[in-house]
């Protein structure tokens, strides 16, 4: 491979890309479900070059985004696998490995150069005149990615390197232990947000300096002043056991997320990720109370995205684009049983059954015979989360969440009397929705 030729030839096409987008209108995206109150955040399921383009044709449906951290696919060569944990009904949870999203560029980089070059191209165009975009890589393609960022934004543009170190990962039998990503920050104009993070720096032996004016603090390895945060991040990725895992490949510590918002986002800023898999960036938004949009192509994030926000109360819109034609066709099927009624008026609905046709999931041999083995043991094994609310304007209007219990062997939704539908989201990114009747 020729990296010069192959940057040269990615350049002639991220123009002639750029310039077809520029001049074609977005396939558009449809709102399917709205959590809780309306807000203007948006998770969106598609590819992030069409929503882009969808958000940038009516600057009214969200304000000009002042900070974008994008993880895009690390041109790896591999697919990605995210590992679901089904509850089997046994004491032992199943591990079903399902391929998340594609890494392979086997057409080498010139091609996934001018996928990322456009997108970069078009995120600099919707962003806020005083906005920060951070890019997320590793060495596979970072070296390339920086020309391209050069390109796009202008190298004067360059605010940092980031250095993400982690303890997990590479072995190093053949060189170094890779353990470090790099993130690429970049801004729009020479304005932008920045506000200064601190860190720890221990003092010389942990022992107090006491020098005048300067503040010193203590903990259990000693003495410590706090300065201005490093550009090398120390951080664990997120462990296995850690209630933050949502079984998502790729998925990216909360912290991070949440520090990269923090310096570059003002407050009540907002903040936008296109390639959100698991919706780190979303949830640290969420917590930050920053406004978000993100999106992703694929319907298992979607549903990981969709779950996790619902479940830490945020209110949001599900956005799927027009005519997207799902790998897995997102049929699934539900029923209800043991209806009880409680003295609040509430209605409680115990969910016997969350299915689909497993067929059409892509799983072969060993994976497919044991996802059929979980489900024959417990036919919750695929859902994901369950909402009720009403329907409202053609979207489904979820009022509450409910997340399983007993281990993926429960799902218990209750109803209100102004509840009117029940819908299942499962763990491949389907969705149904169930009319119910709670008595009054
Ligand atoms: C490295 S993962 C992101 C992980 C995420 N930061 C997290 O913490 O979970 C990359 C994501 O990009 C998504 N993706 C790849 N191509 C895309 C495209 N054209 N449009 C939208 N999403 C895309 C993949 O489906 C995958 O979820």
């Amino acid at each position: 491979m020729d990296p010069f030729e192959n940057l040269a030839a990615a350049a002639r096409r991220i123009d002639a890309s750029y310039k077809e987008y520029l001049a074609s209108p977005s396939a558009g995206f449809v709102l399917t479900d709205r959590f809780f109150a309306p807000s203007g955040n948006i998770i969106a399921c598609g590819d992030n070059l069409e929503f882009i383009k969808w958000l940038s044709e009516d600057d009214r449906k969200i304000p000009a985004p002042d900070f974008i951290y994008i993880d895009p696919p690390f041109f790896t060569g591999t697919d990605q696998l995210a590992r679901l944990r089904l509850a089997t009904g046994e004491n032992d949870p199943l591990l079903l490995s399902k391929r998340a999203y594609s890494d392979k560029s086997s057409s080498g980089i010139g091609p996934y150069l001018t996928h990322l070059g456009v997108r970069l191209a078009a995120m600099r165009d919707i962003m806020a005149d005083t906005g920060v975009i951070a890019v997320h890589l590793d060495w596979h393609a970072v070296h390339y990615v920086k020309l391209l960022m050069d390109g796009v934004f202008g190298s004067g543009r360059m605010v940092n390197e980031l250095i993400w170190s982690y303890r997990s990962g590479g072995f190093g039998s053949k060189g170094f232990a890779k353990k470090h990503d790099t993130i690429l920050v970049y801004s729009k104009s020479k304005d932008y947000y920045f506000k200064p993070q601190k860190e720890k720096s221990y003092n010389r032996g942990f022992k107090p300096y006491r020098f005048k004016g300067v503040k010193e603090y203590e903990d259990e390895n000693g003495w410590y002043t706090l300065v201005n945060h490093r550009d090398v991040i120390n951080l664990d990725m997120v462990p296995r056991s850690s209630p933050e895992r949502t079984g998502y490949a790729t998925q990216k510590p909360l912290k991070l997320a949440e520090l990269l918002l923090e310096s570059f986002a003002p407050p009540g800023g907002s903040c936008c990720d296109f390639y959100a898999g698991s919706g780190t960036l979303a949830e640290a938004a969420c917590r930050k109370g920053n406004a978000f949009a993100c999106c992703d192509v694929s319907p298992a994030a979607f549903a990981t995205a969709a779950k996790r926000l619902a479940g830490a109360g945020a209110s949001f819109d599900l956005m799927t684009q027009n005519g997207l034609s799902f790998e897995a066709a997102p049929e699934i099927s539900f029923e209800m049983a043991d209806r009880q009624i409680f003295m609040d008026g509430s209605t409680h609905y115990s969910l016997t059954e969350c299915g689909r046709d497993v067929e059409k999931l892509g799983l072969r041999g060993k994976a497919l015979e044991s996802l059929r083995k979980a489900l024959a043991s417990n036919p919750l094994a695929l859902a994901e989360f369950a909402a009720a609310g009403s329907i409202e304007d053609g979207c489904f209007k979820a009022r509450r969440v409910f997340l399983p219990a007993s281990k993926g062997r429960e799902l218990t939704v209750s109803a209100v009397p102004s509840d009117t539908h029940i819908k299942v989201w499962d763990k491949f990114g389907g969705s149904a929705l169930q009319k119910i009747s709670p008595m009054v």
